[in-house]
């Protein structure tokens, strides 16, 4: 759909249906589009030390000359702030600023302004409505969609939190631009995920180089999501598992390097390195589209072997805390062939290791 130049997927909820418009320049038309489903006037604007500085005065302009009342509140930068104090600093100065049960909070930046300032709307007088701007390609692509909002525990990634949706979000590819090469290629890994689950179409169309004429690729990614989430909300059918491919062995990868050395991407395009190969011996997926998808990884310069002195003992260690094994196995995204996935039981723990092995460097001992 196009409407000045303006791409709508809608997230087709049965309770709570939203609207994700994306399009370049998004942002400085932001309060206008919020006005659209929001008449109230406070504002708290969530965003984070890297992404104030670059965004927020066009948005809180934009807010202002749609008649709203808006509050910037900046937190800390990264996955330290996905933490319970912060969540208590960001609803004390939405206290201070005289936010009530009739206010709407936007959060502004990348899927951890998303996740945090997600779940502060969750809580906040039991429940205040809120808009997701994001700004990396993971938050466009991925984690502004579903409703999943939440902050760390010292034990765990993601282990508080609530399923709260946004009332509508609004992504501006122009802000992709200033994101750091490295972070614009862990985001692909979600979008290479997207296509080999259910659109592999999409892989033709990816250009390493591409910083412009985003917005039709982010609605594609949007459009799958949000017919997944759709169709399990809340992960009792098992289709919204299919989003987790790649991501069991990817989350092993991820723990054992330690939080912070591999990018979550980065540990999951490994992952579906993994997820590939057995594929193709459990689930008859043929080599040459495996081999599409890995060539798709490494043109964003996505690693798919596993970086040197990661022992697979730790890998597995990791993967077997993360996951639930019944009687030495789990339920596992297999693909049959692109773009159709399916959750699988025949993948055995011994399986896992062999394959994890497999992922070593060629030349690596
Ligand atoms: N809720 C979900 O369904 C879901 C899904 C996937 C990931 N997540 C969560 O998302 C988080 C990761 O999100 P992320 O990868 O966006 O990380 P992030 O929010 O930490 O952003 C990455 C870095 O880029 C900076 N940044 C953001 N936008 C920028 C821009 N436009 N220009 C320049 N710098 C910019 C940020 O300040 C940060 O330093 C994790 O906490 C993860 O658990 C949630
Ligand atoms: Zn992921």
């Amino acid at each position: 759909m196009n409407e000045n130049g303006l791409l709508t997927v809608e997230v087709a909820l049965a309770d709570s249906p939203y609207p994700v418009w994306i399009g370049d320049g998004l942002l400085a038309r932001g309060g206008e589009k919020i006005r659209s489903v929001f008449s109230g006037s406070k504002v708290a604007v969530v965003s984070d030390a890297n992404v104030a500085p670059l965004y927020a005065e066009t948005v809180l302009a934009s807010l202002r000359a749609a008649g709203m009342e808006p509050t910037l509140i900046v937190v800390a930068a990264g996955e330290t702030a996905k933490r319970l104090e912060v969540v208590g600093e960001v609803c004390d100065a939405m206290i201070r600023a005289g936010l009530d049960r009739s206010s709407l909070l936007v959060a502004l930046g990348g899927g951890v302004v998303g996740d945090l300032a997600g779940f502060v709307a969750a809580i906040y007088y039991r429940g205040i409505p809120f808009v997701q701007i994001p700004t990396t390609v993971v938050a466009q692509v991925d984690s502004s969609v579903g409703g999943k909002t939440g902050v760390n525990a010292p034990g765990g990634k993601n282990l508080l939190g609530a399923f709260h949706h946004p009332v509508a979000v609004l992504a501006d590819p122009v802000t992709l631009r200033t994101l750091p090469a490295r972070e614009f290629n862990e985001g692909v890994a979600e979008i290479i995920k997207h296509a080999a689950i259910r659109d592999p179409d999409m892989l033709d169309g990816l250009d390493p180089a591409a910083r412009t004429g985003l917005a039709p690729l982010i609605a594609r990614n949007v459009a799958i999501k949000a017919r997944i989430v759709a169709a399990d909300e809340r992960e009792i059918t098992g289709e919204r598992a299919l989003l987790n491919f790649g991501h069991t062995v990817g989350h092993g990868v991820e723990q054992a390097a330690g939080y912070g050395e591999l990018l979550h991407g980065e540990a999951v395009s490994i992952g579906l390195h993994a997820a590939l190969r057995l594929s193709v011996s459990r689930a008859g997926l043929p080599p040459v589209e495996a081999e599409r998808v890995l060539a798709a990884l490494a043109a964003f310069r996505l690693p798919i072997h596993l970086p040197a002195g990661l022992s697979t003992d730790a890998i597995m260690a990791a993967l077997e805390r993360d996951k639930k094994f019944h009687a030495g196995r789990v339920r596992f995204v297999l693909l049959e062939g692109l773009g159709r996935a399916t959750l699988s039981s025949a993948v055995t723990l011994k399986d896992i290791r062999e394959t994890v092995e497999a992922l070593k460097m060629p030349d690596a001992p």
